[in-house]
């Protein structure tokens, strides 16, 4: 079956090749256009309202904006408890060090299978609503063969974006005997991981006591690319350090956060931009108010952007997208258009992935609405909740969206 959707006034298809198709900023926008969409979500048309094919059905949106769904490429959604205690001290001015990480380990560890599903799906959900279709998730949380394990398996159960991250601090039991827990996360821990995990990430922070050094995250990175993982790297969130560095040499998919960064830094990403992504996360530096990345700098280097959520009890307990977009046009001065893009397009090439992220023949995106008549209205309407992903499966109603 297919469905026509359309009454769209803004079609934001972040396709470059669009005949017709407004150009100037790169979202390949279209007014009063139509999308058909088969059950699969495959795109099978886009065009004008006027020019539309017939379908199966037809939902109109009334004039609404639509943009493709956005692409959440860095979460860690697998955890119990949460730290609304280390935030309120934050809020006084206590520093972020990664070191209530641990709080999250002991409660995960603490919870049933089915306590961490429903936690998880909860989350997934509240995602959904605020227009995310495809999401990354990590694990980082069990910090033993099992737990790990664990949070991979479930995360495999709502994605297909999973990422190991053992590496994410060096568990309380074992902070006096790293090198063991180097030797773990590369040895019985990462031959469970890779069967359920297509990615593997580290948290390289020498400002943090309970992070991992350049050496380690080499070490962890190198051992999952000879396992078959794709390489992503928190770096640079706390302070300067060789995490951007190390994930352009190894030819990582993305490094995240890029909170400090040198010149020598800007310009590896900007020579890495067929690679390596900067997937800069804007909510952790709104929830442990610190200094926002220098988003100008890299987009006017070239570099090629994402933008993602983070969300985790720690540095960003948000789902979402278009709060970060907000953010990342008020504080980080991004373009609205610019930010949308590394929402979507950036986001799925962060993820190595072209069939999502855009709105084109063959693709498969997900479709957000926006109340609105504008993607502008994402930074501009912040807190509003505008943004949702369109569900096909819902009965038509007068207006949809
Ligand atoms: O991306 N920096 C390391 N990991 C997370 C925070 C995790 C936590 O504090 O629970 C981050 O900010
Ligand atoms: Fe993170």
């Amino acid at each position: 079956m297919t469905t026509l959707v359309t009454g769209i006034g803004e079609l934001a298809t972040l396709d470059g090749t669009l005949d017709g198709a407004d150009h100037a900023e790169g979202l390949g926008l279209l007014h009063d256009a139509a999308v058909v969409v088969d059950d699969a979500g495959e795109v099978r048309w886009v065009g004008p309202a006027s020019a539309a094919p017939a379908a199966d059905r037809r939902r109109d949106v009334c004039g609404r904006a639509v943009v493709p769904a956005f692409v959440d490429s860095h979460t860690h959604l697998v955890f119990a408890g949460d730290r609304a205690g280390e935030f309120a001290a934050r809020m006084s001015g206590t520093a972020y060090d990664g070191g209530g990480i641990s709080t999250t380990v002991t409660a995960t560890r603490e919870a049933s299978d089915e306590e961490l599903r429903a936690l998880l799906r909860a989350r997934v959900s509240e995602m959904r609503s605020q227009g995310t279709n495809v999401l990354e998730i990590k694990s980082g949380y069990g910090l033993s063969v099992d737990g790990e394990a664990r949070a991979l398996r479930l995360a495999r159960e709502v994605t297909d974006e999973v990422t190991f991250l053992g590496g994410h601090v060096v568990p309380r039991e074992l902070a006096s005997r790293r090198d063991d827990y180097v030797d773990l996360v590369i040895g019985p821990m990462l031959e469970v991981a890779r069967e359920h995990a297509r990615w593997i990430d580290v948290f390289c922070e020498p400002h943090s006591a309970h992070a991992f050094t350049g050496d380690e995250a080499r070490t962890i990175l190198e051992a999952g690319r000879a396992a078959g993982l794709g390489l992503r790297v928190h770096g640079n969130q706390l302070g300067p350090g060789p995490g951007v560095r190390l994930g352009v040499e190894l030819g990582a998919a993305s490094v995240d956060h890029c909170s400090h960064l040198t010149a020598a830094d800007v310009d590896a990403l900007a020579g890495a931009r067929d690679t390596t992504v900067a997937t800069l996360l804007p909510g952790v530096e709104f929830s442990t108010r610190s200094p926002y990345p220098d988003a100008r700098a890299l987009a006017d280097a070239g570099v090629c952007l994402a933008l993602a959520t983070d969300c985790n009890p720690g540095t960003c307990y948000s789902s979402s997208m278009p709060f970060v977009i907000a953010l990342a046009v008020r504080e980080m001065g991004l373009t609205p258009a610019e930010a949308l893009r590394a929402a979507t397009k950036g986001a799925a090439t962060s993820l190595r992935r072209s069939d999502i992220g855009t709105i084109r023949v063959g693709a498969r995106p997900g479709l957000t609405t926006l109340d609105a008549p504008s993607h502008v209205h994402l930074a501009y309407r912040p807190g509003v909740p505008l943004a949702r992903l369109l569900d096909l499966t819902e009965p038509a109603s007068g207006c949809d969206g």
